[in-house]
Formats: C-alpha cells, structure tokens, sequence
C-alpha cells in the first residue's frame, strides 16, 4: 500500500506518495489537481530506456499534451545553458501558465526541472517523481532547486515547491549499488537526527536496502521523508532549524569541491558525518560514551578511502568560502545526542584538522 505524507505549508501545502505500484494511479494523482492537460516531462535518459514499461501511463491517450525532454544525465547539465534549452523548447511548443512540468530521475533532473518550473513564465506546476534513492529520501523534498554557475555548486536557485511527489520504489531496481550506498548517506543523517528507536533499528537493519527488502526500503523512505517534512514546514528557507539538515554536511561539500565533484553526494555525506562527530568531541558537544556508537553507523558503510587524497588545509579553506557562512566565518552542524543538534558552530581549525586526521584514520 502506497504510504502518504502531508506537507503542511503556509501556502503551498502537498502530498508525498510512497509506494512500488503508484504507476497505476499515477493519472489520477495528477487528475486531482487538474496539472494533467499540458505535460513536459524532463527526464533523465537512462531512466526513460530502462524503465519504458513504468512509463507508458506518460502517452496522450491519458494527457492531451504531453512530450518528453531527455537528458545524459551528468552534474555539469544543472546550468544556464540546460535551462535556456529547456525554455527555448517549452516556448517553441507554446506551454502557457498551466503546465505541470514533471522532474523524472535523480537529484540533478529534479533540482533542473525544479528551477525551470519555477522561472519559467513566473512559475509553472511541478511534479517530481525521484528515480534514485537520494532523490526518493532527500532531495525530491523540500523545495531546493538548483544550478551550477561558475564552478560553484547550487550557487544560483529557489526554494519552490512541487505540487506533489510520486515515489515509486520500482526505479530502484536498475539503480547501481554505489549510488545506493550514496542514498543511503542522506538516510543515515536523518538517522543521527531522529530518535533512539529509530537509530538503533537503522544500524539493525540498514544492509536490507542491499537485498531489496521492500518493507524496509519504504520504512525508511518514509521515515526520512517525514523528518524532512516536519522541519520545512516550521522553517521552509533554512532561516534557522531547517539548518539541522545540514548536519555532516559542511564537511561533505568541502569533500566534494576538493575532489572535483568526482565522488557521490552520499558518501561525502558519510565521511563527512563522522569528521562531525569528530569535531563534536573536540569541542566537548558530544558525550564520549556515545561517540563510538555514533560513529558505529557511519564507519561500518566503507565509502572514506576517497580521504586519503584530501588536504585539511585545502579543505578548511574550500569551508571558509561555504555560502552558508555568516560574519566570514565558518558554521558547522553538530551533533550532541541523537535527536540532539547543534547549528551555526565555530571551531579552531586545528580542531577541525584533528577531527579530518582522525576520520581519514577510520577508513584506512
Ligand atoms: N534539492 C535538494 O534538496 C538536494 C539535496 C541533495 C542533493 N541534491 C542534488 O542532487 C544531485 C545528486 O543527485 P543524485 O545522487 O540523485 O544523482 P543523479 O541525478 O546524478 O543520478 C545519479 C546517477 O544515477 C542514474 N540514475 C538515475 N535514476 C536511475 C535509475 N532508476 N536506474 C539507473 N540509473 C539511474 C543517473 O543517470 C546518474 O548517472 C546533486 O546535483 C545535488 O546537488 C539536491
């Protein structure tokens, strides 16, 4: 049975829909909300030929207009010439004010598609069906849309809303194990930011995800999904607790930039998360009976090796140009119990080189 969540926002609440069959009512989802006449679908290549026979309720049997935009998915598509393209086609096919645009495939198609449909002629409907595990338990949610611009990540974007997301647990199925493991990164985070109950039956059962384990994959789709729901709707732009979300997150960013964007968003995530910890302890934040246990979940998922060609000093300095800095100075997100967080931290850097050394440490 498909499971719901309710998005409750001042202005533009909507639903999350949960399930491995959703195909079959995926008509009368968009029904409801009468965004079924004008569809542009903008959707990631590989999904479109692997997944031809989830896709066939997408024909104009069901929607008068409706035509595909595909795309070989790499980060460098999220940028102005993508969109100016994405524009240009939807301008050439005259879709006015009531189209829905449909973001199908992983966190770069939705953070695209998600920014075209909020540009485009002051904001068009968008759906986001999120075809990787990242995107299911993350990035499918929340409203961040997002282009690259000169070498800096996520730099230029808005905060809009879909008006519904589908989650079909279908897609993982042509899904490769490493970009599993990298959703599973954001699925251990709302782990660390959840509860006690919910952090031990994820160290318990986390590897299910590997064999396909139905009831377990959407537990924790679920579970994610509602933790970051619940925080948006008390802080829909990140003015304050919204920032808990970024919890391992300074880190993994500075992670990522270093090394080019080469390695998965999940597993900067990973690493990231136990050099928090780390730096958690450093500062006295963390309780040092519980740092083990902490670092039990992020250590046992074996994604760190990409460590040993990082630089603390480089790393730090990548931090000090983060955009979430204020005052010039660099804030970390950090934990003290589970459930328990901190935001907008400063550290030394000698505690942050400390706390690099002994993560690069833990993955050897
Ligand atoms: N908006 C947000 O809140 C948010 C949050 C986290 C990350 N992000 C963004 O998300 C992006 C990363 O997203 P991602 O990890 O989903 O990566 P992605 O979209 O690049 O997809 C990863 C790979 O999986 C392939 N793929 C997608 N679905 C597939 C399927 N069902 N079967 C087989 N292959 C499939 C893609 O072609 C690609 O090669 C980054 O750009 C990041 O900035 C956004």
């Amino acid at each position: 049975m498909p499971k719901k969540i309710k998005v409750n926002l001042k202005d533009n609440s909507y639903n999350i829909w949960i399930g491995s069959s959703i195909e079959n009512n995926i008509y009368d989802y968009f029904k409801k909300y009468s965004i079924h006449k004008n569809i542009l679908i903008v959707i990631d290549e590989i999904v479109f030929f692997k997944h031809k026979k989830l896709l066939n309720i997408f024909s104009k049997k069901y929607f008068p207009k409706i035509n595909f935009y595909r795309l070989n998915v790499k980060e460098s598509v999220k940028s102005y010439k993508t969109v100016k393209e994405i524009q240009s086609f939807l301008l050439e096919k005259n879709y006015s004010r009531d189209t829905a645009i449909v973001a199908i495939g992983g966190g770069v198609i939705g953070d695209l598609a998600g920014f075209v449909a909020s540009t485009y002629m002051r904001g068009v409907h968008l759906v986001n069906i999120p075809t990787t595990l990242l995107g299911m338990v993350d990035s499918s949610v929340g409203g961040k849309t997002g282009i690259n611009f000169k070498n800096k990540k996520n730099i230029i974007g808005t905060f809009y809303q879909p008006k519904l997301v589908l989650v079909d647990m279908q897609f993982l199925s042509t899904l490769s194990k490493d970009e599993i493991t990298s959703g599973l990164g954001e699925i251990i985070k709302y782990g660390y930011l959840s509860d006690e109950k919910y952090f031990n039956y994820l160290i318990k059962n986390y590897k299910e995800i590997y064999f396909n384990n139905a009831n377990v994959i959407q537990k924790l789709i679920y579970n994610s999904l509602l933790l970051k729901s619940s925080v948006i709707e008390k802080d829909e732009k990140e003015n304050s607790l919204r920032k808990i979300l970024n919890l391992g997150h300074t880190f993994a960013h500075a992670f990522e930039s270093d090394l080019n964007f080469k390695i998965k968003h999940g597993f900067a995530v990973i690493a990231g998360l136990s050099s928090s910890f780390y730096l958690s302890d450093q500062l006295n934040i963390i309780n040092k009976k519980d740092l083990q246990k902490y670092l039990s979940l992020s250590s046992a998922i074996k994604v760190g090796t990409f460590l040993n060609k990082i630089d603390n000093k480089n790393i730090y300095k990548i931090m000090r140009s983060d955009k979430k800095n204020i005052d010039d100075k660099v804030r970390f997100v950090l934990l003290k119990n589970i459930g328990e967080i901190l935001v907008d931290v400063i550290a030394k850097p000698s505690q942050v080189y400390s706390a690099l050394d002994k993560t690069k440490k833990l993955y050897l």
